[in-house]
């Protein structure tokens, strides 16, 4: 039987702002990632996916709560540990996560080779300067980095070898769980075919064990992902194969974001740019039925006023939509 890398049951987290207002940024989340496969996350700004991937980790602090459900990486729940736990055992090796505009995030007085020395410290690995020195320049020759960016600063660097440094940095310690958010959204286009090259080689050789990649463009993710996600206003809309969620979306949203950035030399149906009219609700008030039912042109008052469950199509498919996937495929076909 396929082995869990991550399984997240039911999550929730909640910023709480300083007028005291709760936002459920992530809603009663689940979601699992087989070992050796990595799940794209698609949706507009603002939808949560920075906020998951932070709650994923399980490392919380201000304005950001957990509120309930479980996370499971490896067959170890880390939700409810102690911060402290969390930083020394799971941040790192368990879960690695690469903040957006990571690239930025270098020390610019600390030479990269210094940098790993102070990443191992924090995880108090008890190896020698020489050693961790020698397990660094192995890993740069491994994912094609040249060994002397050990040797400069990060500014010496250019935007795009930076973020494969930040990368390479991040997952020195093989970790089971990848959550790369946007890790290409800053760079020219070159530079990003490279960053995602390099995160599929990472999770080709076995460094990383699962990955989740965070994108706002949904279509990015064909070939780069096994799995899409799309996520709107905390929730989740949709899952399947990427070939299932670029060629076939079943839900109105996802068929929405997949049509309004197209990228035609990845193979995508080519149809007219369209964007979706409409945005998201304010998650302080978040509507009582469909999330999405305010832009959705088929939704009906039934739509806006019982929330909706996800509806299991089997095979790991499922979305979150009143109608059936049947009538909504036919309904696609007469307007196409
Ligand atoms: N520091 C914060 N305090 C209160 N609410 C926040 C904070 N950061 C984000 N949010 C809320 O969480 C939602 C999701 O944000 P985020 O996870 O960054 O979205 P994404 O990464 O998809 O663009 C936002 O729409 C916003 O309402
Ligand atoms: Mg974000």
């Amino acid at each position: 039987m396929a082995k869990y890398m991550l399984e997240v049951k039911d999550l929730t987290t909640k910023y709480i702002t300083r007028n005291r207002e709760d936002v459920y940024s992530v809603d009663h989340v689940s979601l699992t990632i087989e070992e050796g496969k990595s799940l794209g996350i698609a949706g507009e700004s603002g939808c949560g996916k920075s906020t998951l991937a932070l709650s994923l980790m399980g490392y919380y602090f201000p304005p950001l709560h957990y509120t309930s459900g479980s996370i499971i990486i490896d067959g170890k729940n880390i939700s409810g540990m102690d911060p402290d736990t969390v930083r020394k055992n799971v941040l790192g090796s368990e879960v690695a996560y690469i903040p957006q505009a990571a690239m930025n995030a270098m020390n610019p007085t600390r030479k990269v080779g210094k940098f790993i020395e102070d990443v191992m410290k924090a995880h108090e690995i008890k190896m020698s300067k020489k050693e961790i020195r020698q397990m660094a320049k192995e890993r740069f020759a491994l994912l094609g980095l040249p060994v002397e960016a050990l040797d400069k600063y990060s500014v010496e660097l250019s935007g795009g070898m930076r973020q494969r440094v930040v990368i390479a940095v991040s997952t020195i310690l093989n970790p089971k769980v990848l959550i790369a958010d946007e890790p290409s959204s800053a760079l020219d286009v070159t530079s990003q075919k490279m960053v995602i090259k390099m995160l599929k080689d990472m999770m080709a050789k076995g460094l990383v064990k699962s990955m989740i990649f965070i994108t706002h463009e949904l279509p990015l993710l064909y070939n780069v992902t096994d799995d899409i996600m799309v996520m709107y206003a905390g929730q989740i809309v949709e899952r399947g194969s990427a070939k299932e969620m670029v060629f076939d979306p079943v839900h109105p949203y996802s068929r929405g974001l997949m049509r309004s950035i197209l990228v035609p030399e990845e193979g995508t149906r080519d149809v007219k740019l369209t964007a979706i009219p409409g945005t998201p609700p304010n998650l302080k008030h978040p509507p009582a039925g469909c999330r999405f039912a305010e832009r959705c042109r088929y939704a009906t008052p039934n739509c806006r006023d019982y929330s909706v469950p996800m509806t299991d199509l089997g095979g790991g498919r499922c979305y979150r939509c009143n109608f059936s996937a049947e009538e909504l495929r036919e309904v696609y076909q007469r307007e196409d």
